[in-house]
């Protein structure tokens, strides 16, 4: 294990705010992650957690605000060159190909790095095998369940080869024996590809076991952040969030 001290910041986002007309989306959020940590980032149903991945993704630019990526700052770039630079994300509502099969839906993640097609086909069957997709690679994407339509998500946005990878509610919908494979799954891409993570969700046992650190969101604004004990711990966050009856459940 990397001492706390000796990691890297892989990313940085400095008072960042994104308005959409009259809505103040994400309101002054600073926010840091290190090398090889798996972060939380929790916040009820409009909180801006989304939006904060639209901006490090590059799909639209902060109102305000810097983020750095590996040092460089990279605030309103386009998605293809974070995508380029090493952020892979996952998206919310799963966005597959649907003319496509299970591999070439991979592949075209994979051609992010590779050079020519054959060898993005290669890193494509690799990555469906490491996510548990291997034998459905043939398979249209049509025909593929949530589960592994989650696990799909996933091996696309791997094969790009990401340093950073924001996963946007890849447990949402799945029942608690397939959250919990993803849990594993999400555990094993950090572990053994040493990839850094962030990870948006509502299933609060996924985030309470994962994240080495969590960031609290609430209307926008930053409300409290720390290891899983301290903000479980932290009054505010438990009057505006875990009160709430659909986190009591999880
Ligand atoms: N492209 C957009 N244009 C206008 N408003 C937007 C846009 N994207 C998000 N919003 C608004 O910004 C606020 C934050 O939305 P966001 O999707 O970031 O929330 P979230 O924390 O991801 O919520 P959820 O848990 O429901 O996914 C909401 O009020 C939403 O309606
Ligand atoms: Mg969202």
């Amino acid at each position: 294990m990397i001492a706390d001290k000796e990691r890297r910041t892989v990313l940085e986002a400095r008072n960042i705010v994104k308005q959409f007309g009259g809505l103040t989306a994400v309101n002054n959020v600073s926010m840091h992650v290190n090398e090889g940590e798996i972060v939380g980032l929790i916040g009820a149903n409009g909180a801006g957690k989304t939006t904060l991945f639209n901006m490090i993704a590059g799909v639209f630019p902060p109102t305000s605000g810097r983020i750095s990526f590996m040092g460089q700052e990279i605030q309103g770039l386009p998605c293809h060159k974070m995508c380029r630079l090493g952020i892979g994300r996952t998206y919310q509502i799963v966005k597959p190909f649907v003319n496509l099969s299970v591999l070439d839906n991979t592949v075209v993640g994979a051609l992010n790095q590779c050079k020519d097609v054959k060898s993005a086909r290669e890193k494509a069957r690799k990555t469906l095998d490491f996510v548990g997709l291997g034998h459905r690679m043939d398979v249209s994407s049509r025909n593929l369940n949530l589960p592994e339509l989650k696990r799909l998500e996933l091996a696309r946005a791997l094969a790009t080869e990401p340093k950073l990878l924001l996963l946007d509610e890849v447990m949402a919908g799945l029942n608690p024996t397939d959250s919990g494979r993803v849990i594993e799954l999400v555990r094993r891409i950090r572990d053994e590809r040493g990839i850094t993570i962030i990870v948006i969700e509502h299933v609060m046992k996924a985030i309470m076991t994962l994240s080495n650190r969590i960031y609290v969101l609430n209307q926008g604004s930053l409300v409290a952040d720390g290891t899983p004990e301290e903000v479980s711990k932290n009054p505010e966050v438990i009057k505006s969030y875990f009160g709430e009856k659909r986190y009591a459940k999880n």
